[in-house]
């Protein structure tokens, strides 16, 4: 990817570029807490957006998109926003830097990817922490912490993409590393590195291939319902409610907003269950959740689609440990924790009957836990 980016460079700018990487992420369990202040499970991936960048002593950025075999232009001012969707994520994140006091002059860029679109592997977050990684370090001295620099690509996803996401994707694209998961508490966004590397199962993802776009998705009505439950309790997030609390308002709200929140509710604990399990090695426990997750995300937070759900009952036949949707919903992949010895006839079933089900076989991605955000050498 890096000579082919190099290549691009040189010929369109005609000057020697850096390179920076950032990384797509998994999520074993913890789905919509995270702007529920509550408790995620991610980490980065060995799939990647990557960017060839150089200042070039004028006030434009200048790019162009491998993948998409597309080039924009544009200013550094509000009114310079850029029509493509692509090239808002860049033109959101230079913004979200210049409006936190940041320094961003003008640059030409190539880049391309291998995270895998609208698969819920959270290829956008990929692409703001990979420039927000590069900003930083071009413009600013590193001055800006980690952690802002996720914010910065979630601010751009709020301001800039009409996704009112929570923190997960941007996070764990940032700050991932090799062989870690990483557990996040999204209210105090304190952390802890929890090496994943067991011996006996493996994570395989399965995609759906239908196709998952949050934007104008009832990804926001989401959070909306669980707002309103919050309010209603008298809390700034669910992260303190129980379904004693949940239960002694259900009267009072639709009993749309009651299953979302129960959803919440029930997932928060689910996460620190699966710690737990994961601290004895009890993946049995790990995959049991990891079900319960799936039932919740697509019964009572209604995220999930038929072929998701057909995914996850392959998996259940199969006598696979655990499995469950990732990510937003609507479309994208199962994550399926399965032991080595079950893994290619869990896969060969799959695949059968998916496509003879849709008439398409599921697209298979191995997980390797790999290095988030970095300048490549
Ligand atoms: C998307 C969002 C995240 C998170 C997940 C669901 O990936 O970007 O912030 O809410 O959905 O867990």
């Amino acid at each position: 990817m890096k000579e082919k980016l190099l290549k691009e460079f040189e010929s369109r700018f005609g000057t020697t570029p850096a390179f920076y990487a950032s990384a797509g992420r998994i999520n074993l369990i913890g789905e919509h807490t995270d702007y529920n202040g509550g408790f995620v499970f991610p980490g980065a991936i060995d799939k990647v957006i990557m960017a060839a960048i150089a200042a070039n002593d004028t006030d434009k950025v200048r790019v162009f998109s491998v993948d998409i075999n597309e080039y924009v232009e544009f200013g550094l001012n509000e009114e310079d926003a850029p029509e493509q969707s692509w090239a808002r994520y860049i033109f959101g994140v230079c913004r979200e830097i210049l409006k936190r006091g940041g320094t961003v002059k003008g640059f030409d860029a190539v880049f391309a990817g291998n995270v895998p679109l609208g698969a819920g592997l959270s290829s956008s977050a990929a692409l703001e922490s990979c420039f927000a990684f590069a900003l930083n370090d071009m413009f600013n001295n590193n001055s800006i912490d980690k952690f802002e620099l996720a914010r910065i690509g979630q601010s751009t996803e709020h301001n800039y993409c009409g996704v009112n996401c929570g923190i997960m994707d941007q996070f764990a694209s940032v700050m991932g590393q090799k062989g870690k998961l990483m557990r996040l508490d999204c209210r105090s966004m304190e952390f802890e590195y929890f090496p994943f590397n067991p011996e006996d199962y493996e994570l395989v993802l399965l995609d759906s291939v239908v196709k998952h776009e949050l934007k104008d998705s009832p990804y926001n009505k989401r959070r909306q319902s669980c707002e309103r439950v919050a309010k209603r309790l008298g809390m700034e997030t669910l992260r303190d409610a129980d379904m004693d609390m949940l239960n002694a308002i259900k009267t009072d709200i639709t009993a749309e907003d009651y299953f979302r929140a129960k959803f919440v509710i029930e997932e928060k604990d689910r996460v620190l269950a699966v710690c737990d399990a994961l601290n004895r090695g009890d993946y049995e426990t790990v995959g049991e959740k990891m079900y319960e997750t799936h039932a919740g995300l697509s019964k009572d937070y209604e995220v999930s689609c038929e072929e998701l759900d057909y995914l996850n009952d392959i998996a259940k036949e199969c006598g696979v440990t655990g499995s469950r949707i990732m990510g937003g919903g609507f479309g994208g992949c199962t994550i399926n924790l399965v032991k080595k010895d079950q893994r290619d006839a869990f896969v060969k079933t799959a695949c059968e009957k998916f496509e003879a089900k849709y008439g398409h076989a599921p697209k298979v991605y191995p997980v390797v836990i790999s290095d988030g955000a970095h300048k490549e050498a």
